[in-house]
């Protein structure tokens, strides 16, 4: 079957989002408006009543074929901040059920009249899938797809990264540990292209840092000394274990040696830069825990704006939905 190319398929015919699949074909404009927008549902996080009407009146199901806690967490806070009525389904699929099974889900899913899915699934293009098979007004928001991409992710950290460095400019970014099967990765890596960032480098072993990613507009590094050397921000990556096929690595002991980072490695950044990771943490393994509670540390923080990212692209995916010419239809009388 032939594969909708994602530009056209996540924009209505006015450029406006109506599904958040991938950063590919996004282009700066847009990006910068969700962090906009982002920036002013953060100011709202600090009062009292914390909601606003945007999708009062929509239900938001949550099709969660993967585990997660942050993700899933914040995407329904997102969602009821927002007023949605929110429905959660975590269901375990082995890696043989694709194609029909999902689409089943999906279209019992629509018949029970929801507005948007939030997906995280195991297999690359699986909202991409769902995107181009839903009815149309259905929202479809990726929330990670195998190795292919995390967009909301990308965004919360470029949030969390213009609000602690001011904007993108001049900045040099590491993000190091398992770049081979991060979808965080490669949506970081677009998002910060996109926005103008030109000094990206992916660090760690040959093994988990495959040549082919420089196509992609990064400086490849296997040396941790030279790809923190001076850098601004640092994003690190968690091993996943869950997607090597086979021994990509000595020991996890050995990457900590090679790859860690501690108070002394840190100190090859600039003693400004800021630290970042999507979670979960592994302390000991790619980062100590000196580190991870320490005051360069923004974890928590990327934790916090992921609700108000997640707050602006359902709001933004609702409204392109509300006023394509596929929705105008139908679109207000769900
Ligand atoms: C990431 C993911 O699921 O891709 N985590 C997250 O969304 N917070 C990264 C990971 O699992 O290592």
């Amino acid at each position: 079957m032939m594969r909708s190319e994602p530009r056209a398929l996540q924009l209505n015919e006015h450029g406006q989002l109506k599904h958040f699949l991938t950063l590919d074909g996004l282009d700066n404009t847009i990006l910068t408006e969700i962090l906009d927008r982002a920036d002013s549902f953060l100011s709202m996080g600090e009062q009292s009543v914390k909601k606003v009407p945007l999708l009062r009146g929509k239900t938001v199901v949550n099709l969660f074929f993967e585990n997660s806690t942050r993700t899933r967490t914040t995407f329904e806070l997102a969602a009821k901040r927002l007023s949605a009525d929110v429905i959660n389904l975590n269901i375990e699929t082995s890696a043989t059920s694709k194609g029909e099974s999902l689409l089943d889900t999906l279209k019992n899913l629509e018949a029970m009249q929801s507005d948007m899915f939030i997906v995280r699934h195991s297999d690359s293009g699986a909202a991409h899938f769902i995107a181009e098979h839903c009815t149309p007004n259905v929202a479809i928001i990726n929330a990670g797809d195998g190795r292919h991409a995390h967009p909301t992710q990308a965004m919360l950290d470029m949030l969390t990264i213009r609000r602690h460095k001011g904007s993108f400019d001049g900045l040099k970014v590491a993000i190091v540990g398992d770049i081979l099967h991060s979808r965080v990765a490669r949506s970081q890596l677009q998002a910060l292209t996109t926005l103008g960032v030109s000094d990206v480098r992916l660090v760690g072993p040959k093994t988990l840092v495959p040549s082919f990613f420089a196509e992609m507009g990064a400086t490849i590094c296997h040396d941790l000394e030279a790809g923190l050397n001076d850098v601004d921000v640092i994003v690190m990556l968690r091993l996943q274990k869950e997607r090597m096929k086979g021994a990509l690595l000595p020991s996890e002991s050995e990457f900590y040696r090679l790859y860690g980072l501690t108070e002394e490695t840190l100190a090859w950044a600039k003693p400004d830069a800021i630290v970042m990771h999507p979670g979960p943490i592994n302390r000991g393994v790619e980062i100590s825990s000196e580190v991870a509670d320490g005051k360069q540390s923004v974890i928590l923080d990327q934790v916090t704006n992921g609700i108000a990212v997640r707050m602006a692209v359902l709001s933004m995916a609702m409204s392109g939905q509300l006023q394509s010419e596929d929705g105008s239809a139908t679109g207000d009388e769900k």
